[in-house]
């Protein structure tokens, strides 16, 4: 291992952003990427704003997303640190996907709209990081807006979320009354709007937490208020510790606005500080892969299909966990043996699409794909076979019986099912007692490209009716009695043939609970 391996790995901060759609992720990001020297200028990450076509438009969908895959992985470098912003999709985009991102990262930014808090989407995708028990940072936006009051934010996200929160900096006033900053972290104060000359948004805190010298800020109720809650945090707040938030169990709270600017600056500052570098990762067997081993290592998260409506082709993103990718590179697919040589066609997706020169553990690259890869596969240079631990599968909301429209084409629709359902693009059910099909998906998206595939890719059309969402929970086989199913739940069998009953709702799943207290109902992530 060269020394500079080791400084390249050390660099890498790889995160994705993870909020409720409209919290200011867009945002952010573009601030972020300004921040860091802007490869890309503000207002480019978006081609398009993802809401303004209709949702069953796939070949639009297709257009946004040749726009957004370029910026599936955004990179940029700031304080000699190598930033990976890996994007999580939101909106309609919404699927197992963008769980399966949140399996490549090394940390997470949550992004909360300060006049709505914990929103729905910002707490399932926190659910699914903080099993990962990643150092998730807290960015509370729309400080320059009127919102909710920051001693309540901070609550709600320690009562909904379960985490325990730490203030780095404390608003000092919201809306037109946003003066700035009252940073503990840093100790001193940032003002929106500085004073004097202009070179002043940074003071110092004294001894007693106070700004020496006069400024008519410090005329302003706002001023004492934020003196008087940050004391009152000091007081009866959680410990900072570093530990902690290291294991996810501490999430830093920064407060800002992402539309003018103000406050992400010093996050990103105390970010690259307290963000970890790439770890090891464990193999199926339970052995650690570190990051500086020589063997290039990496696992399949994500496979983007139909980049290309003229082609088939798909770009699988690969996780790098160790070594260093080299164009030309052998590699072997654990799953099927295959050897493969990751050619001139292999690209980076990341910002321009250049060609990749190199990449370390923490990078993420885009490989063609013609169907050689499913996600979760592990690819390695050399000759020690090893699998990474497989990737979490997600318990599915959304549901739709699905069947062949022409029976004639029973044979490629099986065969398109298969396949997909392989790959990982969505969850396949047959129901116990009539053998019917239904599919499971996370978000609405995930049916409109199964439909969308299976005609394209294997010429089958297929009739899908929404049957709504339900809760999925799996039985161990031995306990299965045929009988329990009823109106209120559909028994099922998974594609592993493990048997799982789909509940019409709450009251259903409550209701089956009551009558067989015995039968350990299991739910996936
Ligand atoms: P998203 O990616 O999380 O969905 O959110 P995005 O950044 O697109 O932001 C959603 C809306 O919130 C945008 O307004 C954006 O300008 C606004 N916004 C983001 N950060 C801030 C902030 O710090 N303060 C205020 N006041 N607004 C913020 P929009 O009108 O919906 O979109 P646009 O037409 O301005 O692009």
């Amino acid at each position: 291992m060269t020394q500079t391996m080791k400084q390249e790995v050390e660099s890498r901060r790889t995160f994705a952003i993870i909020s409720h759609p409209d919290a200011g992720k867009t945002t952010i990001t573009e601030q972020l990427l300004l921040f860091g020297g802007a490869i890309r200028q503000a207002g480019t990450v978006k081609g398009k704003k993802s809401g303004k076509f209709a949702k069953s438009d796939w070949m639009e969908i297709e257009k946004q997303r040749g726009i957004s895959v370029t910026s599936s992985v955004m990179q940029v470098e700031y304080d000699n640190k190598h930033i990976n912003i890996v994007d999580t999709p939101g909106h309609e985009d919404f699927s197992e996907d963008t769980y399966r991102t949140l399996m490549a990262v090394d940390s997470a930014v949550m992004v909360i709209d300060s006049a709505k808090g914990i929103e729905p989407q910002t707490k399932k995708l926190f659910e699914v990081v903080s099993r990962r028990g990643i150092p998730i940072f807290t960015f509370i936006n729309k400080m320059d807006r009127d919102g909710r009051e920051p001693l309540e934010l901070v609550a709600e996200l320690e009562e909904v979320l379960g985490i325990d929160a730490y203030p780095m900096n404390w608003p000092m006033g919201m809306g037109k009354n946003f003066l700035g900053l009252y940073d503990l972290y840093n100790q001193r104060v940032e003002l929106t709007h500085p004073e004097a000359n202009g070179d002043n948004d940074f003071l110092p805190l004294n001894e007693e937490g106070h700004v020496d010298g006069d400024f008519a800020f410090k005329q302003s109720t706002i001023y004492d208020q934020a003196i008087e809650d940050a004391q009152l945090l000091n007081e009866a707040g959680n410990e900072f510790s570093p530990e902690a938030i290291a294991k996810g169990k501490l999430t830093p709270v920064f407060f800002g606005s992402a539309l003018t600017g103000f406050g992400v600056q010093t996050f990103l500052d105390a970010f690259v500080d307290f963000a970890p570098s790439p770890s090891s990762k464990m193999t199926e067997d339970g052995v650690e892969v570190d990051p500086l081993d020589p063997q290039f290592t990496g696992f399949i998260f994500k496979i983007q299909a139909n980049m290309n409506p003229a082609h088939r082709d798909r770009i699988a993103f690969v996780r790098i966990c160790s070594g260093e990718f080299e164009p030309g590179m052998d590699v072997t697919v654990n799953r099927s043996q295959k050897k493969m040589k990751l050619s001139h066609t292999t690209q980076f997706m990341a910002d321009s699409r250049e060609t990749v020169k190199t990449a370390v553990a923490g990078d993420i690259i885009g490989l063609y794909d013609t169907g050689n890869f499913q996600i979760g596969d592990t690819i390695y240079s050399g000759k020690s076979a090893l699998q990474f631990e497989p990737l979490p599968q997600f318990t599915p909301e959304l549901f739709n019986r699905v069947s062949a429209k022409n029976v004639m084409k029973q044979k490629s629709f099986h065969k398109g099912i298969e396949q997909l359902v392989q790959e990982g693009a969505i969850q396949l059910y047959k129901t116990y007692h009539t053998g019917d099909y239904i599919l499971g998906a996370v978000g609405q998206l995930q049916f409109e490209v199964f439909q969308y595939r299976l005609l394209n890719e294997y010429n089958a059309e297929v009739v899908m009716t929404p049957i709504g969402s339900k809760i999925a929970r799996w039985i161990d086989e031995d306990v299965l009695d045929p009988n329990m199913s009823s109106s209120r739940n559909i028994l099922c069998r998974d594609r592993f043939n493990q048997p799982v009953f789909l509940f019409e709702n709450q009251f259903a799943l409550n209701w089956f609970k009551d009558k067989h207290p015995e039968i350990e109902l299991k739910s996936l992530i």
